[in-house]
């Protein structure tokens, strides 16, 4: 499976995925390293490591449909076929989420349903919740909408702050991500009318992020 990692900023959760696709047993390879920001430290590092990248600034284009285009032309000549958003800090239009229906993968810092959108972190300590985490989910027309394929949770603690609690659980995505995307690799996980189905290797390895 060729995948294209989608980053906007420092591409922390894109070192994880390209780590864990260099190993010998990946049946996924990283074919592009995508960014809507020609500055995101994510593409030198992606670049010191032999890996395409293409950076393409979405404030050259008038409409998100002509950017998500163009995006979606540079995917296909590329021959991605699975992509992974890893901080990838722009909203998709419906087409180009249609494009890739059940073949895009997001990371969000929530465990959702609760908690979509930005700032969540705070949002959560805020809402008092006792418990934070990550998801990962498939990606559909709604920001931080689709089908949950895993989560990972840790607990809040009275002396946490925003960033403390961020730090916590970007470790946690660190370790959810990879795993997720190898699981759709192997085919371990499969997707039919939004209900993702796991084979018991994939309940096995996921087994480490159960509370
Ligand atoms: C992560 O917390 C991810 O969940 C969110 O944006 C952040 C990106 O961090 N969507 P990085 O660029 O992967 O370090």
């Amino acid at each position: 499976m060729r995948v294209g990692i989608l980053i906007s900023g420092f591409g922390s959760n894109m070192i994880k995925l390209l780590e864990s696709c260099e190993k010998k047993s990946s049946s996924a390879s990283i074919g592009l390293v995508f960014s809507n920001n020609p500055r995101a430290d994510g593409l030198k590092y992606a670049h010191s490591k032999g890996i395409k990248t293409v950076s393409i600034d979405h404030k050259d284009f008038k409409e998100r449909k002509l950017f998500d285009e163009k995006v979606n032309k540079t995917l296909l000549d590329n021959n991605i076929d699975f992509i992974c958003n890893a901080g990838f800090m722009r909203i998709h239009s419906e087409d180009f989420v249609n494009n890739w229906f059940n073949r895009h993968l997001n990371i969000h810092p929530s465990l959702l349903p609760s908690f979509k959108g930005l700032d969540t972190h705070k949002r959560a300590l805020d809402a008092g919740v006792k418990f934070a985490g990550c998801t990962v989910h498939l990606v559909r027309a709604g920001v931080d909408e689709g089908p949950i394929i895993s989560q990972a949770a840790t607990s809040i603690r009275s002396i946490d702050n925003a960033e403390s609690l961020g730090s916590k659980i970007l470790k946690l995505e660190h370790k959810l991500y990879p795993i997720c995307l190898q699981l759709f690799a192997e085919k371990l996980i499969t997707v039919s009318n939004d209900k993702v189905s796991y084979k018991a290797e994939a309940i096995k390895k996921l087994e480490e992020f159960k509370v």
